[in-house]
């Protein structure tokens, strides 16, 4: 049976995929890399996997070694991390000459801000992008937020054997599945921009366009996705054919940090349970306001043929859930 390498499985996306690998491919045998040694219980008892290996990935020999030897790697671990993706491209390729080999990565939808506005306010002329629209899928590049990996993966499919697949993910929301309460980056960035203003901002009115969704609606198509790895053969469609956007509910960034807000002021993370609307300069660091302050729009129609859907809970009903348990 096809060898799966997973990177990322202590992660809010991994936690799940991993659970999902045992219930719906008992027979396929996993390894995962990873760098927390106090799971491996975790992982060979419960998650059932066959091999653990420890590591980080700077650790290029091993990631290459490692992906030389497994038919398919699925990487959640980094979309930013270039390097990483180098290694796992340059073990894949390292594989006997007409053996098929797979590499699935993650990116994200952070690749499709538009930057022409930058005031928080929705756009109507906001450019939605499309997994369908080869143009589009075409013109990704390193200079986009998660650009650096989705290039060295894309090169990689049109310069050899490796069969690629990008998925992008929207803002992902919900609870991991295993022993590590990971929040996944979303989540994260909201918590740490809470705690580094003292409140959750929005830029300008915050009718932006922020596009997120249930950490639950993605295992189901990872699972739809790797069926079609298993079965396809590269050459059947170009590389910008293989590029997934999973996306789900479009709201205005400022539903998304009032809703933050009360969930954030609950734990006691914040004072105040009220967003404040804050201007693009004001935002502080990070990712977050360069998000906040533009539209993000997409479409999904190559996702949602191989089936894909969103039917998880909305990020308000969500975090309202999570406020209730809090109290
Ligand atoms: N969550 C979102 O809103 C979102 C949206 C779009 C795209 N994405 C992308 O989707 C993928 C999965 O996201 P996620 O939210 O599940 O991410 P996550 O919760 O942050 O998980 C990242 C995983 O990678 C591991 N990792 C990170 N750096 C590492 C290193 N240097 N060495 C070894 N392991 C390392 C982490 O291990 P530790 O447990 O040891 O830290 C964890 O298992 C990522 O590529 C992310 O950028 C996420």
């Amino acid at each position: 049976m096809p060898s799966i390498l997973l990177l990322g499985v202590s992660g809010l996306v991994g936690s799940h995929l991993i659970l999902a690998l045992r219930d719906h491919c008992p027979g396929l045998p996993v390894t995962v890399f990873l760098r927390n040694k106090n799971l491996d219980v975790y992982l060979y008892e419960t998650a059932k996997v066959d091999k653990v290996v420890h590591g980080t990935f700077d650790e290029k020999d091993k990631i290459v070694a490692l992906a030389k030897t497994h038919d398919i790697v699925i990487n959640v671990g980094s979309s930013w991390d270039v390097p990483l993706s180098e290694a796992i491209v340059e073990g894949l390729k390292q594989q006997p000459d007409g053996k098929k080999r797979t590499l699935i990565h993650m990116s994200g939808t952070g690749n499709f801000v538009d930057k022409r506005w930058t005031d928080g306010a929705f756009h109507a002329d906001t450019k939605v992008w499309s997994d369908d629209d080869t143009e589009d899928m075409k013109l990704i590049n390193p200079e986009m937020l998660n650009g650096g990996p989705d290039t060295v993966v894309l090169n990689a499919s049109r310069d050899s054997q490796i069969g690629t697949f990008i998925v992008f993910p929207s803002g992902i929301y919900g609870e991991a599945a295993g022993p590590v309460p990971a929040l996944g980056v979303i989540q994260l960035v909201f918590r740490e921009k809470a705690q580094e203003l003292g409140f959750v901002p929005y830029v300008g009115d915050g009718s932006a366009i922020f596009n997120c969704l249930h950490v639950k609606a993605i295992t189901p198509f990872m699972l739809l996705l790797l069926g079609l790895a298993l079965q396809e053969d590269k050459s059947q469609r170009s590389v910008y054919e293989r590029c997934f956007i999973i996306g789900g509910q479009e709201m205005p960034w400022k539903a998304a940090s009032e809703a933050f807000a009360k969930s954030l002021h609950a734990e006691g993370v914040i004072p105040s349970p009220e967003a404040r609307s804050v201007k693009l300069e004001e935002a502080g660091g990070g990712e977050l306001p360069m998000l906040m302050a533009s539209n993000m729009r997409l479409t999904s129609p190559r996702a949602q043929r191989l089936g894909y859907k969103n039917e998880e809970v909305s990020l308000e009903e969500y975090l309202k859930q999570y406020d209730q348990y809090l109290n």
